[in-house]
């Protein structure tokens, strides 16, 4: 059977999925159905979501979960996470109660500059070139003066632009490194058309330079687009408490658990293979925060792991120190994040996030999202310090096995009571159903 298409986009809705059933599935009819099942009933919803992206058949649903009592700077947040992984919620709620009463978390920004390259290449005498730079460093702001208007208004806009050789790495290669203030906004279509803007300018500026040979008028363009490694837009979340203030019902020994936990963060700091599980539970909270406030994770993800390898070895982006009696475990990040613009409009979901964050700056967001990645980080420590994962992981995780049996609400509840003393794990559940049934 032929599985290609052509034309596919131009096609109708209908169209789209009756072509996909019929040439994917043995039972056309009951994809369809499925596929609509996960409509939104209301139509003006459903266009919305088909409008973000190509070739929408349906939604694709992941859980918005609510992390509550998160105190942060003083003030009590509940913090919106949109995630399937069972346990992560919960441990994010339990991390933050657990803090709650230990003074809390605090939130520091550092720093929120932003990045883009325009990358070129240029054969010629290099003193030449600086020159020219120099001399039409102005003219880029210039013809970017229509960009920058309103971002300007909103106290951003461009910060510098540099000409950078690079041709200790690639014969003739030079770039525009420029960097960006885009306050609330993420910022990615604000960099990205100033930069096209100083591709052009660069062009058509070196045509016209008169120093330039035949050859070194003759730019030529890469290609323009912002960076999403940001390691000057970093936020700093942080717990501490005295050491004996640990203490709690799975921590009888403040003292051994501080140094427990300690040595698990120096081993993440140490050793790649630990540091990258390590800084997955970080964004387990990171991406769930930046997915439910509508920004867009897979730029977080690349920005983050960059840095966490910024010193010539991947390692673990918290850190946790005993001083003087106290404890303390933070986290620096880089976080490239908006509350206005993109998504953050448009998704009814999203807005209703950000409300329920109080409608946060993104210097604010940034905060609630390093706190959420430094809970997340704390609660998997915790349990792997001490109790191991498992035990919550598969307490969380024993819905899900459930879901995959046709079980009444009585068979629920006594499977629920003998797995509250027991061990869970997938054939242990399915003994114990075909026990009960029997
Ligand atoms: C699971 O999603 C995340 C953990 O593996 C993180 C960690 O090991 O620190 C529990």
């Amino acid at each position: 059977m032929n599985k290609t298409v052509s034309g596919f986009s131009k096609l109708s809705k209908e169209e789209k999925i009756n072509w996909i059933a019929n040439t994917y599935f043995s039972a056309p009819q009951e994809a369809i159905a499925l596929i609509k099942k996960y409509w939104n009933a209301d139509p003006k919803i459903q266009q919305l979501h088909d409008d973000f992206i190509e070739n929408t058949i349906s939604n694709f649903y992941i859980p918005l979960g609510v992390a509550p009592n998160f105190l942060i700077n003083g003030k009590y947040s509940t913090i919106p996470m949109a995630i399937e992984e069972s346990s992560v919620v919960a441990a994010a709620a339990k991390a933050a109660k657990y803090w709650a009463t230990r003074g809390g978390f605090k939130a520091t920004v550092i720093n929120t500059e932003k990045i883009g390259q325009v990358h070129f290449i240029y054969k010629g005498e290099i003193e030449k070139l600086d020159l020219f730079f120099l001399q039409v460093k102005n003219k880029f702001y210039e013809d970017t003066a229509s960009l920058t208007k309103n971002m300007q208004k909103r106290g951003g806009g461009i910060l510098d632009i540099a000409l950078i050789d690079k041709t200790n790495s690639l014969p003739n290669y030079f770039q525009l490194h420029a960097t960006f203030d885009t306050k609330d906004s993420m910022g990615a279509n604000f960099i990205n058309s100033c930069l096209e803007q100083f591709a052009k300018t660069l062009k058509e500026e070196a045509l016209k330079y008169a120093l330039f040979s035949e050859t070194e008028k003759d730019i030529q363009i890469v290609m323009s687009i912002l960076s999403n490694y940001v390691p000057n837009c970093i936020v700093r979340a942080e717990v501490s408490c005295p050491v004996a203030a640990l203490s709690e019902k799975n921590i009888p020994n403040s003292q051994e658990f501080a140094s427990r936990f300690i040595q698990a963060v120096q081993i993440a700091e140490v050793e790649p293979f630990r540091a990258v599980t390590h800084n997955k539970g970080i964004m387990n909270g990171i991406d769930a925060v930046v997915l439910a406030t509508g920004n867009d994770f897979r730029a977080v993800e690349a920005g983050v792991h960059a840095y966490a390898a910024r010193n010539g070895k991947y390692s673990s982006l918290s850190h946790a120190k005993i001083e003087n009696d106290i404890f303390t475990f933070w986290l620096e990040v880089p976080l490239a994040l908006g509350t206005v613009g993109g998504l953050t409009s448009l998704h009814p979901l999203v807005k209703l996030a950000l409300e329920m964050l109080e409608n946060p700056s993104a210097e604010e967001l940034m905060q609630f999202v390093a706190v959420a990645g430094l809970a997340q980080n704390f609660a998997a420590l915790r349990s792997l310090t001490t109790t191991g994962i498992q035990e919550g992981h598969m307490k969380m995780h024993l819905n899900n096995i459930l879901n995959q049996f046709e079980i009444n609400e009585t068979e629920t509840h006594l499977i629920k009571k003998h797995f509250k003393t027991h061990p869970i794990s997938h054939s242990a559940v399915v003994d114990f159903i075909a026990n009960l049934k029997k």
